[in-house]
This record gives C-alpha cells, sequence and structure tokens, in this order.
C-alpha cells in the first residue's frame, strides 16, 4: 500500500506516492458522485464525528456527504451546544470521544496545533484535519490538486500564483507545501503586511506587484481576506486593496491565456476577486473545487479506514497469538 498515514493531519506529513493515491482514489469517486445512485460501502459499519470548533458550511458540508456516500454513520458534533463552551478542555473532549469509538474524527479548530494534540489522545481512531488555524488544511490542498490535474493535465512544473493574505492562511501553507513537493514553481503576492514572517527562506518567489507575480502563470489562486484573524490594520481599506490586489480580467492578462482561476471559498466578490470572473465558467475552476471537495474528502476517509482496518486486523492478531 503506498498511502501509509495513520491521520490526515498536515500535508507535510505526506510523500508525493501518498499524495498520487488520495488523488488516483478521488477521480473514481468523482464518477460515483456524477451517477444517480451514489453509494459506496467504503465506511459501512464506521462511525465519523465531525468536531467544528469554528464555523464552516462547505468543508463541514462536504465531509457529511463525503461520509455518507460511503457508507458511514456520521454525527455532527455542533461546538456551539457542546460543553466545549461550557469551559471542558481539549483533552476532556477527547477522552469523552473515546468513550463513543468513533473510527474517523474531522476536527477544525481555531488554534494552530489543536488537531495534532487530539490526535495524540484519541484512541483507536483516525483524526483527519479540517483547518486548524493559520496552520495546514489538508483536504483544501488535496482538492485544489486534483482540480489543477484535472484542468491543466498534470501536476508538476506548473507555475502556480498564490495571491493576497498569506500571512493567515492555511490554505496557502497546505498549497505551498503540496505543489512545492510536486515540482511546481510557487509564486507569494500579497502586501509585505499580509505576509508571513520568514517568507523570504520558503523557497518561492515573492512579490507585492500583481503584474510581475502574475506573469505566464498556469493558475492564479485567490485567497480570503482571513478578517477574523487580523488583529488591527493590515490593509488601508477594502477598496485600496481590490484596486492593488483584486483579481479582474485585466490583471488576469498578465498570466498566460489559458490559465485557471480558483478560489477556496467563501469569496468576498469586489474584495478579492470581481464577481464576473468568478462566474466565468472559461476561466474559473471555483465550482470544480467544490466537487472536487467531496471526491478527495471520500477517498481521504476511504484510504484512512483501510490503514485502520489493517492495524485493528494486525492487533487481533497479536492477541491470538
Ligand atoms: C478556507 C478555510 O476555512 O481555511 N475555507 C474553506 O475551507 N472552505 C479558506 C477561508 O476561510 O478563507
Amino acid at each position: 500500500m503506498t498511502f501509509r498515514a495513520r491521520h490526515l493531519l498536515g500535508i507535510e506529513h505526506l510523500s508525493p506516492d501518498e499524495i498520487r493515491a488520495v488523488l488516483d482514489l478521488a477521480e473514481r469517486y468523482v464518477d460515483l458522485n456524477r451517477r444517480t445512485v451514489k453509494h459506496g460501502d467504503a465506511l459501512e459499519g464506521l462511525t465519523q464525528i465531525n468536531m467544528f470548533f469554528e464555523v464552516s458550511t462547505r468543508t463541514q458540508a462536504s465531509f457529511e456527504l463525503a461520509g455518507k456516500r460511503l457508507g458511514a454513520d456520521v454525527m455532527n458534533m455542533s461546538v456551539a451546544t457542546s460543553s466545549v463552551r461550557k469551559g471542558e478542555t481539549l483533552i476532556d473532549t477527547a477522552l469523552s470521544l473515546n468513550a463513543m469509538h468513533p473510527d474517523l474524527l474531522v476536527v477544525r479548530h481555531p488554534s494552530s496545533g489543536a488537531v495534532h494534540l487530539l490526535a495524540q489522545k484519541v484512541q483507536d481512531c483516525a483524526v483527519l484535519n479540517a483547518g486548524d488555524g493559520r496552520h495546514e488544511h489538508p483536504t483544501q490542498a488535496l482538492l485544489d490538486a486534483l482540480t489543477i490535474r484535472r484542468a491543466k493535465g498534470r501536476l508538476h512544473r506548473l507555475t502556480v500564483a498564490i495571491c493576497g493574505d498569506i500571512a493567515h492562511s492555511r490554505v496557502a501553507r497546505s498549497n505551498l507545501l503540496l505543489l512545492a513537493r510536486m515540482e511546481n514553481r510557487v509564486r507569494l503576492i500579497g502586501p509585505p503586511t499580509l505576509m508571513p514572517a520568514g517568507v523570504g527562506d520558503f523557497g518561492c518567489e515573492v512579490t507585492d506587484d500583481m503584474a510581475e507575480g502574475l506573469r505566464d502563470a498556469d493558475v492564479v489562486m485567490m485567497l480570503r481576506l482571513q478578517r477574523e484573524r487580523m488583529d488591527g490594520g493590515f490593509i488601508p481599506s477594502e477598496r485600496e486593496y481590490y484596486h492593488r490586489y483584486g483579481l479582474d480580467a485585466a490583471k488576469l492578462a498578465a498570466a498566460r491565456p489559458d490559465a485557471i482561476v480558483m478560489h477556496p471559498g467563501p469569496m468576498n466578490r469586489g474584495v478579492e476577486i470581481d464577481g464576473t470572473l468568478a462566474d466565468d465558467i472559461n476561466r474559473s475552476v471555483i465550482q470544480d473545487q467544490v466537487e472536487m471537495g467531496v471526491a478527495v474528502r471520500m477517498a481521504c476517509m476511504d484510504l484512512l479506514a483501510r490503514n485502520l482496518r489493517a492495524e485493528r486486523g494486525a492487533k487481533a492478531a497479536g492477541v491470538m497469538a
């Protein structure tokens, strides 16, 4: 088996072969999802718990649909109604979770590293990171990779421009890791105030000039301004920001004529991207990203469940011997 991971905590821990294994299996699920009857049985009998400590519509819905299509029993633990609001610690949460015997645990958390901590505390269960603070969002990078591979016919030697609020973005971080691992050229574009510390050591080109950054790009990935993670004035005004960094047809003209436009959502139309361009099916693959999201999450949970079953099988055999 190529895919050996026990949990999916970040792209950081995946090899190029593991990334390819996810994308290849996801292709099969894209086909399944386009049929009238969309049922697979890869997660039959398994319990999937989605724990979102931060608001999400798209990602949570995508994981829920992915689990249901593969036959898992899916439960959404809403944080607004859970005891987390009453001050329960992450460790206590993990202990109660263990008592419920989930097989797959999907976690989103506002603090970087919180998902790793949970993964250490839960027993006999695969943990998937659905976004932790400004750290990683691995399924987003994988669904972006599948979208790119299908649109461009390959996932190597492409020039990918990632634009906007890089500093606060787990999407940028996971994408940067994945794209570099698959031997692509990555350019980061944004105002210096929205670049992370140490960006000079990331091994990619960095610029605050859109025309320069977009030149000959095959893929243009726009990011949302993460207002909830900003304390203070990172940009003069949204109007000014749109003027310099908002993607419209005129700025896109610097990229290759067949360049595709991406955005992880939710979008601020007229802030980081022009609404008409976002809806232009000849350039924008934003809807494809949503479709690939379900298929990629099905593939990730399927592969993790196989490893979990194999591990349990080996343990049981050990006990018998
Ligand atoms: C991203 C996230 O939550 O990190 N969105 C998503 O997963 N749909 C990006 C964002 O919030 O801007």
